[in-house]
């Protein structure tokens, strides 16, 4: 069990149903150690993509907390997760950040290792020495439509398999695994990683602040109070509904997975997918609501498919016709968070020809930016003595409802 203080206790004990939680469990730095050790360490986690290691020899490091990962493509084509920790007397193997290597060279006594992780020669140490004991330590992953998600712990949550079965069909047309990494943007927030989510997991804050993004999005799938819309909007809101179900038992026909899939609240693995209709043009999240990609993503042969959309604890993600972003999230500190989106297109789309990066990058990076200063603001509230958590909506704030009650049995099931 992770040790919760009394402290951590009485905080979890006195947060109130449908109110944001209390503002130790945002601002603590005993909070954030169970935090790294629960849903860092013992859930999966989206750690990168299959497409971030393109070629045998192409390596990734990955950094969490005390922990380093290299996520690195074998000799064999196989996409592999190994500790980024030498097995002679710990050196770091690789520098972070993105390598192409033809062994696992350590940089202190020069251990070798193969790229599947096996020591290979290990010089002057002796007849008796076993190099078969000496592998790097694999680190658990599942390979979700060509998203990697990992697991630290020796013993991974079995309801992954839940993501995996839901997501392949989904995400198979878009060959993710194959696809180009067209850019990447690292930016830390201001604000503990559970601010960043909880922002995430509402549109509330949308109309007010991403004009860029709200642009594609429809402003009804935000949640609205029926009460109190004016006949036309109610109208509308009506016509919105049917038109969407009748959008998704289409797509639903043609072999397109769309239905929601929502996060079970005493599961592990906590996750939602859902293919949404998009505003505009409805073919993507770009400036003019256009495909800002030319060539379309892996077998997609149409524009009108949509937005599925993937959240999960540390990750959201839009699988789009011509372009996917990515986004995941690696808590820093307390009140550090690295948000972490790579825009993804079609392998053998060109740059200049089928794609602008700014045109392609712009309403996200807009939206990052400005959900990087919503957290910032919110950390600073929250951590404030006068901060009293406050009412959800019970209409757009459903999500946050949903993973506070999900983040809290978390907390209860691992804290001794
Ligand atoms: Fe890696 Fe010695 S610590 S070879
Ligand atoms: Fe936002």
């Amino acid at each position: 069990m992770v040790p919760l203080s009394p402290a951590i206790r009485s905080l979890i004990d006195s947060r109130k149903p449908g109110h944001s939680l209390p503002g130790g469990l945002y601002t603590r730095d005993d909070v954030f150690a169970a935090d790294m050790e629960i849903f860092f360490r013992r859930n999966w986690i989206a750690i990168g993509l299959e497409c971030d290691v393109p070629e045998p020899g192409d390596a990734h490091v990955v950094e969490l907390g005390k922990s380093s990962l290299i996520l690195l493509r074998d000799d064999d084509n196989t996409v592999r997760v190994v500790h980024n920790v030498c097995r002679h007397r710990g050196a770091r193997l690789l520098d972070k950040g993105t390598h192409i290597i033809s062994k696992l060279v350590c940089p202190y006594h020069q251990w070798t290792y193969e790229l599947s992780g096996e020591l290979m020669h290990a010089p002057h140490m002796g007849a008796g020495f076993d190099r078969s004991c000496h592998s790097l330590r694999p680190v658990a992953h599942v390979n979700v439509g060509g998203l990697i998600y990992a697991c630290l712990s020796d013993d991974p949550p079995q309801d992954v398999a839940r993501l995996v079965e839901t997501m392949t069909p989904r995400l198979a047309p878009y060959d993710i695994a194959n696809a180009k990494i067209a850019h990447q943007c690292d930016i830390v927030e201001r604000g503990n990683w559970k601010l960043t989510i909880e922002n995430n997991r509402e549109c509330y804050h949308c109309l007010g602040n991403h004009p860029e993004l709200c642009l594609s999005f429809i402003d009804l799938d935000f949640g609205y109070d029926p009460a109190t819309l004016a006949p036309e909007d109610r109208a509308r809101a009506d016509a919105h509904e049917a038109r969407f179900a009748s959008v998704t038992a289409q797509w639903e026909e043609a072999g397109y997975p769309s239905a929601a899939v929502l996060p079970q609240a005493d599961g592990d693995t906590n996750f939602r997918t859902q293919r949404l209709m998009m505003n505009g043009a409805g073919e993507s999240q770009s400036p003019d609501t256009r495909a800002a990609c030319k060539r379309l993503l892996g077998t997609i042969g149409s524009t009108g498919l949509g937005d599925v959309h993937l959240w999960g604890h540390n990750t959201w993600n839009h699988f789009m016709g011509d372009h996917a972003v990515i986004a995941t999230v690696i808590p820093l500190g307390p009140d550090e968070t690295l948000v972490r989106t790579k825009w993804l297109v079609h392998k053998d789309a060109v740059e200049g020809v089928d794609y602008d990066v700014d045109h392609l990058t712009s309403v996200w990076t807009a939206t990052t930016m400005q959900d990087a200063g919503l957290v910032e603001r919110s950390h600073a509230g929250v951590g404030d003595p006068a901060y009293l958590p406050g009412p959800y909506s019970t209409f757009a704030e459903t999500e946050l409802e949903s993973f506070a009650t999900w983040y809290l049995n978390q907390l209860r099931k691992h804290g001794g």
